[in-house]
């Protein structure tokens, strides 16, 4: 078999089969087939697409490149969560340790933010002390103690991805259904939760632009999770704005944990508690949807999900203090105001926008090798469908650098949206694919 003709039968828009892309998944795998070949092969497959046998091949040769987690020794059934990546979303950590509170156990790999979307491990980090990098043996003894535990993806979990995800950052073929569905599915199998709620993101802020764009990933990934025996549900949640009013990590975790205190913003909590809801179900603890949400809500009230936070920061070597001193979490020297320039509606927040804004800031990573701000970012003060006067307060820049709050200022006036009146009012959540 040889690597050239395999680009020659993808780039004609032929089916692969099975061993040929195992013969370039391990092969690139094992650094044997170089780069740029691979990089051809990407593009081929950018454009003439892959089937549904395809993507569930790639996805489980990727699998394959390296260990399987087995998480049989933790008692109940694992669930996992995870979103496509957006703005403004800080669910896991709320949601997670909520779930937790009921008695379901949560294993969950995370991802570190990149470009425009956060991610969770650095949020995470926000908590001093906190060790994101849990040996097999920690990640397993804290599912089963506390009953939660998140880590960075470590160790040898699908490495076929690491290098084809890079190889994609760097190739413009990042956003292709595929290679999408099989890079989240490869590390969420790999990584050994019983049953996965995905968080399929749509907007302008997401991979996918349109609702069925993201319906279509969502059914590709929901089919080679259940494929392989693992409950895979579906989630389509609104991008065309940040989610929450906090984009910035401490600021996010702020947010979160506002949350858990019974104050998190309406968008925030409607999210947590649908997807939380369809963990449940995935568990077995509830059968409706409506059943899942009540108990979900009664561990916000009676401080049971707060509690939960605390004791998986602490479990993970963090300052659980800061849960409930907030102020001492990171915060930057300068919070400056932007105002408003004229009266009307918000009828859009460019999401992907702020989440450049807030990179800018310092807040994500250009590059893997950058380092983060953990303090700043932006807070929103007025959401879609919010009216607005001239010289209200629209958001707060978080800077440690005085020097980029005129351009964030500006980039914030071109990217909330403020129009006479309302033309249309898009759904939080869109559909559930199971
Ligand atoms: N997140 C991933 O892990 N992989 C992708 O390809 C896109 C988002």
């Amino acid at each position: 078999m040889r690597i050239y003709d395999i680009i020659v039968k993808k780039r004609k828009g032929l089916e692969l089969s099975k061993e040929e892309i195992d013969f370039f998944v391990q092969g690139f795998t094992r650094g044997e087939i170089p780069d740029y070949q691979v990089s051809a092969l990407l593009m081929a497959i950018f454009f003439n697409k892959m089937n549904k046998r395809e993507t569930t091949d790639l996805t489980m040769s990727m699998v394959n490149s390296g260990d399987v987690i087995d998480l049989s020794s933790i008692k109940g059934v694992k669930v996992d969560k995870h979103s496509t990546g957006g703005v403004g979303d800080k669910t896991s950590i709320c949601l997670t340790p909520l779930v937790a509170s009921l008695g379901v156990p949560v294993s969950k790999m995370s991802g570190r933010g990149l470009g425009h979307t956060g991610g969770t491990i650095d949020k995470l980090e926000s908590f001093k002390g906190f060790s994101v990098e849990l040996t097999e043996d920690e990640f397993i003894n804290n599912s089963n103690t506390i009953g939660i535990a998140i880590t960075g993806q470590t160790g040898n979990i699908a490495p076929a991805d690491k290098k084809l995800y890079a190889l994609r950052d760097v190739t413009a073929t990042v956003d292709n259904m595929s290679l999408i569905a099989s890079s989240i599915m490869s590390k969420k199998i790999a990584s050994g939760a019983d049953a996965i709620v995905l968080d399929v993101k749509v907007g302008d802020g997401a991979f996918m632009k349109t609702p069925e764009d993201a319906k279509a990933l969502a059914r590709e990934m929901v089919d080679i999770g259940t494929s392989v025996g693992r409950k895979t549900i579906g989630v389509i949640s609104d991008m065309d704005q940040p989610l929450g009013y906090a984009i910035g990590n401490a600021l996010e975790v702020k947010e979160a944990i506002e949350l858990l205190k019974g104050n998190g913003p309406e968008d925030l909590l409607e999210l947590t508690l649908t997807l939380g809801s369809y963990m449940l179900i995935c568990s077995n603890k509830v059968k409706t949807f409506e059943e899942g949400k009540t108990l979900l809500l009664e561990n916000i009230r009676n401080g049971k999900g707060i509690e939960k936070l605390k004791e998986f920061v602490k479990a993970q070597g963090g300052d659980e203090s800061l849960v409930d001193n907030t102020d001492n979490l990171p915060k930057a020297k300068y919070i400056e105001e932007v105002r408003a320039t004229k009266s009307g509606v918000v009828t859009k927040i460019n999401a992907e926008a702020f989440g450049l804004i807030a990179m800018e800031l310092g807040a994500g990573r250009e590059t893997k090798e950058s380092d983060i701000d953990l303090a700043v970012g932006i807070v929103l003060n007025k959401k879609r469908e919010d009216k607005v006067n001239e010289g209200d307060i629209l958001a707060y820049i978080h800077s440690n650098d005085k020097s980029n709050i005129e351009k964030a200022k500006n980039s914030i006036i071109d990217n909330i949206i403020i129009s006479k009146e309302l033309n249309e009012k898009l759904p939080l959540i869109y559909d559930v694919v199971q």
